[in-house]
């Protein structure tokens, strides 16, 4: 469902953040992608959704051809993706309701459906009873669950998130990484850049790890693998 070939990344300032990567991640998998700031895994977070592009190589996502797929097919490639960041980016004048249903406005999904939808996965990540609340009045947490709730309305295949709980405490980044566990078994893949050691220690899945834009290590239920 993800397969890159000899991909490389230079940006335009001529830094190299990715060199010959190859990685397959099959439906279903948990993926860790770890390593140093500056190592190069927000870059390979973000080809998944085409948010940069590849220089070199062959990267397909859930069949699309990232790099040789035209403008107009980038909108199908993502509504089968949900993307969560460090920092949620929620929009602050929409209430909890609101942002959940924008993602599903966004693919003009049936009212009646979207009311459904919103209210399952706001279900799914335990903030039924905060819908009506605007992002300032959640913890960090519930801002985050909010942008978890938003990555999985509209049923992606695979869900990609970008060190989501590298601004939280352990025990709220417990309960973030609960959530994936349950997306996760109902089939949903999942890859994941994170820092936190004691998650990836803990939870025993796949690591990829990159070290100056390359692939140094890939493991079945994998560790964290650096030093403190
Ligand atoms: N938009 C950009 N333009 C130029 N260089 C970038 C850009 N984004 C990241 N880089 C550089 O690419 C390298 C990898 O960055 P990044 O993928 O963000 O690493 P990580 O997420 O592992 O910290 C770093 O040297 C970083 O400075
Ligand atoms: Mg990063």
């Amino acid at each position: 469902m993800i397969q890159m070939r000899e991909v490389c990344k230079t940006y335009d300032t001529g830094v190299v953040a990715l060199s010959h990567v190859n990685v397959d991640i099959q439906k279903g998998e948990f993926v860790f992608v770890v390593g140093p700031s500056g190592a190069g895994k927000s870059t390979f977070i973000k080809m998944l959704f085409r948010e940069e592009l590849p220089t070199e190589g062959r990267l397909l996502v859930n069949g699309h051809d990232v790099v040789e797929m035209d403008r107009s097919e980038v909108p199908y490639l993502r509504r089968e993706l949900g993307v969560i960041f460090q920092d949620y980016r929620l929009l602050p004048d929409k209430t909890v309701f609101e942002n959940v249903a924008f993602a599903m406005q966004v693919i003009e999904a049936p009212r009646r459906l979207m009311q459904r939808s919103v209210n399952s996965v706001l279900d799914v990540v335990g903030l039924r009873d905060k819908y009506r609340s605007f992002p300032s009045q959640l913890s960090g947490g519930e801002q985050q669950r909010v942008a978890i709730a938003r990555a999985i309305v509209n049923n992606p295949s695979i869900v990609i998130a970008d060190e989501p709980t590298g601004n939280l405490d352990p025990e709220t980044s417990w309960d973030i990484m609960d959530i994936f566990k349950r997306i996760n078994r109902a089939g949903t893949t999942i890859v994941m850049a994170t820092h936190d050691r004691n998650i990836v220690d803990t939870m025993k899945k796949r690591v990829i790890a990159i070290e100056d834009g390359r692939i140094v290590r890939d493991q079945q239920r994998g560790g964290y693998g650096y030093e403190a």
